[in-house]
């Protein structure tokens, strides 16, 4: 076992894996180095398609299912056994970076060429996944595609979501099979999946997106959870009035409204030991003219917390909150995403940091800030996943950076802890 794992993780090319994300990064390249590529538009296509070639270079098998997400399997000896699974996303924010997601689905396609490349057959099948709208960022909430899979949801609980342009969600997906319909199609879900059963595991690699492992000088991270979130889209709701016209006494402002329920929220979600994060990050006016009192306002709200009784007892508190800070308007909050705090498998966070220490790289546990489609899989299966440091810890920015080598490092442990798991 040990000297196969080694052989796995030799086999593991560092200098293919950054080609093919250099590669992937031109698909939506934006200035300074970034990346847009938003879920189910043509670039995602693109991304997808390439990544499927090189797949099948490689002896794996491709095929999509009802959610669009994108599924590669290396067969095992026993094909009826429960497969491993890892990926990541191929979607990016608009204004993303070259690493977040993307990587998490290269390094699984890498670990699964290098065992090609070193001839090694494992008992489970492999399968590596590229899950359909991680980010959110054009139709919110992110992690359908894993929610929708791991049963969290049904897939129609957001076709009505509409992105910037007015199109529906369930239009784009469906416009999306349209195009790769030559690609088989799975059932959608572990049960009835392919193989009738919950995966054997998951293991997902992805960069750290924050400043802790760069800070202590190690490569890889070994995720023990990932902390919980909440969403929520609130809209103001006034009345529009004449700029040079209308006395302030009688107006119904839903920009002033508005800042009135962020100051509150503000005051609500303050922490002293900055263990909450708060953040409205998408505002919209309408009609969004000079001389115009706004009759709306719409804002998110995105909150995160590592304790379930705080995010729920705080998450319960922003409507309210919301409602007792307006003067003038009317306002209504919808809650579009709910993601718990997950703590991952023993055994799963075992077999990581076993691979790590195997491979000779300095290590450590840590808690993931960022949420991740792992979260929606830890009731299906055992689930951990694999962090690589990223430059300053930035993410969801173009600057987003991380090196060859900490990439190739990921996916080494990755490789020895797949190897390990479907053995
Ligand atoms: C994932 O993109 C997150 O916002 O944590
Ligand atoms: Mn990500
Ligand atoms: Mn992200």
């Amino acid at each position: 076992m040990g000297e196969m794992a080694d052989k796995a993780a030799g086999a593991v090319s560092g200098a293919r894996q950054w080609r093919r994300l250099m590669r992937l990064a031109e698909l939506g390249a934006i200035p300074g180095d970034g990346v847009n590529r938003a879920c189910l538009t043509d670039l995602d296509r693109q991304a997808r398609r390439l990544l499927a070639g090189w797949a099948t270079e490689a002896g794996v098998s491709v095929s999509v299912d009802e959610a669009a997400n994108l599924w590669l399997r290396r067969p095992g000896q026993d094909e009826a056994a429960a497969p491993v699974l890892t990926g990541s996303h191929m979607d990016s924010q608009p204004n993303g970076g070259r690493f977040d997601g993307i990587y998490g689905v290269v390094a699984g396609l890498e670990a699964l060429a290098a065992l090609h490349d070193a001839g090694i057959v494992t008992h489970r099948p492999i399968e590596v996944v590229a899950w359909t709208n991680e980010e959110g960022g054009r139709f919110a909430p992110g992690c359908m595609g894993s929610m929708a899979w791991s049963g969290h949801s049904p897939l129609t609980t957001w076709s009505e979501v509409r992105d910037a342009e007015g199109i529906r969600f369930a239009d784009a997906l469906a416009e999306h099979l349209r195009a790769e319909a030559t690609l088989p199609r799975r059932p959608l879900g572990p049960i009835g999946g392919p193989m009738g059963s919950p995966p054997h595991a998951y293991v997902e690699a992805h960069i750290e997106q924050g400043p802790l492992l760069e800070a202590a000088g190690r490569p890889i991270g070994v995720v023990t959870g990932i902390q919980g979130s909440r969403w929520f889209s609130v809209t103001i709701t006034g009345d529009t009035a004449h700029a040079g016209t209308a006395p302030l006494a009688l107006r119904r402002d839903a920009v002033q409204d508005m800042l009135r329920a962020i100051t509150a929220l503000n005051a609500l979600t303050a922490d002293p030991d900055d263990v909450l994060r708060f953040t409205v990050g998408r505002v919209t006016v309408a009609p969004n003219t000079s001389n115009t009192v706004a009759g709306q306002a719409s804002f998110s709200i995105d909150l995160r917390h590592p304790d379930r009784a705080v995010l729920l007892a705080i998450g319960d508190a922003i409507a309210p909150t919301i409602r007792a800070a307006l003067r003038t308007c009317d306002a209504t909050v919808q809650e579009t995403f709910h993601a718990l705090p997950a703590v991952f498998d023993a055994r799963v966070v075992a077999a990581v940091e076993r691979a790590a220490a195997a491979d000779g790289q300095g290590h450590m546990r840590l808690a993931s800030g960022a949420f991740h489609d792992a979260q929606f899989l830890v009731p299906v299966c055992p689930t951990g996943m694999i962090f690589v440091p990223c430059r300053h810890g930035i993410s969801h920015n173009p600057a987003e950076y991380a090196t060859p080598e900490h990439l190739e490092a990921g996916t080494r442990v990755l490789a020895r802890t797949l190897l390990d798991l479907a053995a």
